[in-house]
């Protein structure tokens, strides 16, 4: 494998940490392809629930990209289902952490500074919100189903990325996943729509205590996918319909695409990004399509 400097241009006013390369070029006929975009790299993924997790399609983008993973489960429950995972993509690390505990995050962290000395990055792709809280009016969300889904799906990406920050040099990066309901009343997404607004100002505002250390702080806003915490949103299968047909390309987003984006975010190719809300929906968010429109046919 050879090495090649990079065009000046392509790394203008970003100077990455020594121990890494921007890309690595693996040279071949056709005059060079590009490998592993993360490689090198270490990265936490919070999140990863089961096979559906976005969290999932981010971590098997970033094994695609060659980066080391580790991965928190919640409870004994998921840790069956997380570990296997896990397993299959060569990651030995997999600890407990419910982010409501601070204690719980201190000693997660501790144990990734003592595995690995340093983050690269961390991608958090975690809420929660009480399921009686999704459904019916927003004007009846109790002051404890506020507290709680503003503390789990906003206020614990400010605690890991501040223990995340320590670990990291210039070039580290971190990745949230917001909702359309962020910045748009979508129906019966309440209460975990003002979570996500919160969880978006959270992204700009710690990208701008960060950016001066070289560290990036960036979001994506996923269109609806069918996953265990998606399942608590009351009638989330209309809004997969309504949304497939709204979209500019008719059809709702994949968990694959969301990880390919994420992949993307955390890797130096968006070393000038930091601070975004970054769409992944199929156009939804501009409001250019017909949600009167016909899905489109599999496929397309
Ligand atoms: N599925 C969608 O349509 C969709 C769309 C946009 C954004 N998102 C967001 O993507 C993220 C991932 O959700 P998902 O859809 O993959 O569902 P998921 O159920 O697979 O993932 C949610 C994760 O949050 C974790 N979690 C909940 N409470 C926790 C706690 N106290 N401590 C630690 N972990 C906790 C769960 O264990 C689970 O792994 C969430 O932030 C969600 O709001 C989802």
């Amino acid at each position: 494998m050879m090495q090649r400097e990079l065009p000046p241009t392509f790394n203008s006013g970003y100077v990455p940490d020594e121990r890494r390369n921007i890309v690595d070029w693996d040279e071949n006929e056709s005059g060079g392809w590009l490998v592993g975009v993360l490689q090198g790299r270490k990265g936490l993924i919070l999140g990863v629930a089961n096979e559906k997790s976005i969290a999932w399609g981010v971590a098997r983008a970033c094994h695609h990209e060659v980066s080391e993973l580790g991965f928190n489960y919640l409870g004994e429950a998921l840790k069956k289902r997380v570990h296997p995972l896990a397993e299959s993509i060569h990651s030995s690390f997999v600890e407990p952490l419910d982010v409501g505990d601070d204690a719980q995050i201190d000693d997660f962290f501790a144990k990734v500074e003592a595995r690995w000395g340093r983050l690269d990055f961390i991608v958090h792709s975690i809420a929660f919100a009480d399921r009686e809280s999704l459904k019916g009016n927003f004007r009846d969300t109790s002051r404890a189903d506020f507290h709680l889904a503003l503390d789990i799906s906003a206020y614990s990406f400010i605690a890991c990325a501040r223990r995340a920050a320590r670990l990291m040099a210039p070039g580290g990066a971190m990745l949230t996943m917001s909702f359309l309901g962020a910045v748009r009343a979508v129906p019966n997404y309440n209460v975990m729509g003002v979570a996500k607004a919160a969880l978006e100002a959270a992204t700009r505002y710690l990208a701008h205590d960060l950016g001066p250390e070289g560290i990036r702080v960036n979001a994506i806003s996923s269109g609806p996918i069918r996953t265990l915490a998606a399942s608590g949103v009351g009638d989330f299968r209309k809004l997969m319909e309504k949304s497939a047909r709204g979209a500019l390309l008719r059809r709702n987003v994949t968990q694959e695409e969301v990880g390919n984006a994420a992949a993307y975010l955390l890797s130096d190719w968006a070393s000038g990004v930091t601070g975004e809300v970054h769409y992944v929906d199929a156009g939804f968010n501009i409001g250019g399509g017909d949600p009167g429109a016909e899905p489109a046919a599999p496929g397309a």
